[in-house]
């Protein structure tokens, strides 16, 4: 996993939480990187598994709304460093739509070593949009509040539905409605 989503992940920890929480995440945790991060370096997608856990078991808020949370986040950050990449496209579908066939395609080209999802996506009408998520990483809450932040993005409004495809979270389909 890249640095970045690190480096941004403790930002987030210390706006909400402050910094003790930061520290305390870092040292419950067994890190190889001992929780010294750099935006460009990579690191053990496990680390982040247990910064999140530590952090959710001592503010008792549920992994899956800190890992929400978090997307809701990293969107501001995306949209700060990728703003030509917004302007690309006028609307949340057509974003959305080339997720996987160009915007991450390009993610790669820069990050070679980059741990990404798959999407499967599917337009059923101008109004509706499926998404398959696919990742053994399993961040689908993640994936949810990025879609929510594009429509958002756009100022326009959307019902996402989620549907488990798998128990562990590795296939998730969402159905996003356009209002
Ligand atoms: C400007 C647009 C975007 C850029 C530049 C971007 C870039 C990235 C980067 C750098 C990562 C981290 C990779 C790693 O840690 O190795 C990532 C992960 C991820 N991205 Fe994007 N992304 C964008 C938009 C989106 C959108 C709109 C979605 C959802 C529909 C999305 C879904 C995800 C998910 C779920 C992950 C976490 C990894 C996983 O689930 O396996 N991204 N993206």
């Amino acid at each position: 996993m890249k640095g970045i989503v690190f480096t941004e992940f403790l930002e987030m920890v210390q706006a909400k939480f402050g910094f003790e929480m930061v520290d305390y995440i870092i040292e419950s945790s067994d890190l190889k990187s001992k929780g010294a991060y750099t935006s460009i370096g990579t690191y053990d997608f496990g680390e982040m598994l247990q910064l999140i856990s530590h952090l959710s078991q001592k503010t008792t808020i549920p992994k899956e709304t800190l890992i929400f949370e978090y997307g809701l986040y990293f969107f501001n950050y995306l949209e700060k460093a990728y703003p030509y990449i917004f302007e690309q496209y006028q609307d949340p579908f057509s974003f959305l739509k080339s997720v996987e066939n160009h915007i991450h395609v390009q993610v790669r080209k820069i990050y070679p070593d980059a741990e990404l999802p798959t999407f499967d996506v599917k337009e059923i009408n101008s109004n509706q949009l499926e998404m398959i998520y696919y990742s053994k990483r399993a961040l689908y809450k993640f994936a949810e509040a990025l879609i929510q932040k594009t429509f958002e993005h756009y100022h326009k409004n959307c019902t996402v539905t989620l549907q488990m495809l798998k128990k562990d979270g590795t296939e998730v389909k969402f159905e996003i409605d356009h209002d």
